[in-house]
């Protein structure tokens, strides 16, 4: 499922909507390296890029969240380490399992993340867009990318 950038998916932070131009940009490339007969290392490739590019997002984001006072910083936690954990499991058995394992994984990988991506942004991460604005409104001015990870 291609997805593509919406400017009503954005939340007003700078660093965070370019994170999720990014992720959305790498699962594109996830479902074209898939499409190839040979998928092989060009794929876990791409999932480890996604992986680790989600890993340094959720950073960025729950920082961001603590600075502008966003309530429901656990349950959204959860649901970035829910995510987190299936990229690390896809990878394991991506890099170990045989080739029927491998074409199982790709069969519904691109799908079912391009569709917990979007659904993420639209109804969870939209949700921060009011308190950017206050801050942004606010004598503080809060930036993703200005803010200390962890
Ligand atoms: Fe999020
Ligand atoms: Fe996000």
């Amino acid at each position: 499922m291609p997805i593509a950038w919406k400017d009503s998916f954005a939340i007003g932070d700078d660093a965070i909507d370019a994170d999720h131009r990014a992720m959305m940009a790498l699962i594109g490339r996830l479902d074209a390296v898939t499409a190839r007969p040979a998928a092989g290392p060009g794929v876990e490739a791409t999932i480890a890029q996604l992986r680790d590019l989600c890993r340094a997002h959720f950073q960025r984001e729950e920082a961001l969240q603590r600075a502008i006072g966003f309530p429901d910083l656990d349950g959204h936690r959860l649901g970035h380490q829910m995510l987190l954990k299936r990229l690390d499991a896809v990878l394991a058995h991506f890099s170990s399992g045989c080739d029927q394992i491998r074409a199982g994984i790709l069969r519904t990988l691109g799908d079912s993340l391009a569709t917990w991506l979007v659904f993420h942004i639209t109804r969870g991460d939209a949700e921060m867009r009011p308190y950017v604005e206050a801050a942004r409104r606010g004598r503080r001015r809060v930036a993703a990318s200005a803010l200390p990870l962890g």
